[in-house]
């Protein structure tokens, strides 16, 4: 995790004035998926499939897509939802904090190789108005009140930039916009350096859900 270390050293206002050609520039991470996905895909049709969907792509638009998502972000979000040294969970998720109690490192890393390796279906986004005032701010941000460019970390194509940044495209709306939320309110507090919090903090409520409706049409 020496990306996370690296990030960790920088302030979060230096990251959010860092363009994305800085972000280029950092080297390529070596992927350690070291999972095995026929082990994960166990776990996943037998406990996460109602929710999450067989293949990782869920039906539910409370419940977000894990297909094709970072290994290394899956593995971290997993921890993240665990409570550790009797300290609150980093994401509060009771839903989730259930989950992920009786799974070992193991497992979550074999949980992860299999999402990994699921192929994303394709979304649409459904009001196109609002769609057009998120591409704006995705590629944009807003220059009047200081938020980046979504792409600028999150990739032009949603794509993600492992192992820190994760992959956006085709995330349903509804689940984009809850997570928003959460870190603003930082009931969400696991993000290095409060990037995502500060963020959202300058976001109105219609610019996050003009960005989540961008996003859930948004193809890598
Ligand atoms: C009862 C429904 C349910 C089940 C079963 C379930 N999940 Fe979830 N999962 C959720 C919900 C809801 C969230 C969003 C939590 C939040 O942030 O509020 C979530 C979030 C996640 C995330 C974070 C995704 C992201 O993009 O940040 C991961 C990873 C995840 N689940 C993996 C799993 C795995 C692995 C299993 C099986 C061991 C599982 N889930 C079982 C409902 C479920
Ligand atoms: C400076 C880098 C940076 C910028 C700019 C940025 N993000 Fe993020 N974003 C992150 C990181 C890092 C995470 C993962 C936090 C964690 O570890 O859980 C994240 C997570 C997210 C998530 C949660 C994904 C999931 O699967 O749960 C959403 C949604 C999101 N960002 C949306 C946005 C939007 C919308 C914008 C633009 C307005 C944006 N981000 C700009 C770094 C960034």
């Amino acid at each position: 995790m020496q990306g996370i270390k690296l990030i960790s050293m920088i302030t979060a206002s230096a990251v959010l004035a860092l363009s994305s050609h800085v972000f280029a520039e950092t080297p390529p991470q070596p992927v350690k998926t070291a999972g095995d996905a026929a082990k994960g895909q166990q776990i996943a049709s037998q406990v996460c499939a109602a929710c999450h969907g067989a293949d990782g792509n869920s039906m539910i638009p409370a419940n977000p897509n894990l297909a094709g998502q970072h290994a290394e972000y899956i593995i971290k979000q997993l921890n993240n939802f665990k409570s550790q040294d009797g300290k609150p969970a980093e994401r509060d998720s009771a839903v989730m904090s259930a989950m992920v109690a009786p799974l070992s490192d193991e497992d979550a890393r074999n949980l992860a190789a299999y999402y990994a390796q699921q192929k994303p279906k394709p979304g649409v986004a459904n009001n196109k108005e609002l769609a057009e005032l998120g591409e704006k701010i995705y590629r944009g941000g807003n220059l009047e009140t200081n938020v980046p460019a979504c792409s600028s970390c999150h990739s032009p194509n949603g794509a993600g930039i492992p192992p820190v940044y994760p992959q956006l495209a085709g995330q349903h709306a509804e689940y984009s916009a809850t997570q928003l939320r959460a870190f603003r309110t930082e009931q969400r507090a696991n993000d290095a350096n409060k990037v995502m919090h500060v963020i959202a903090t300058r976001m109105s409520e219609k610019e996050m859900e003009a960005v989540s409706e961008f996003i859930s049409g948004l193809r890598k």
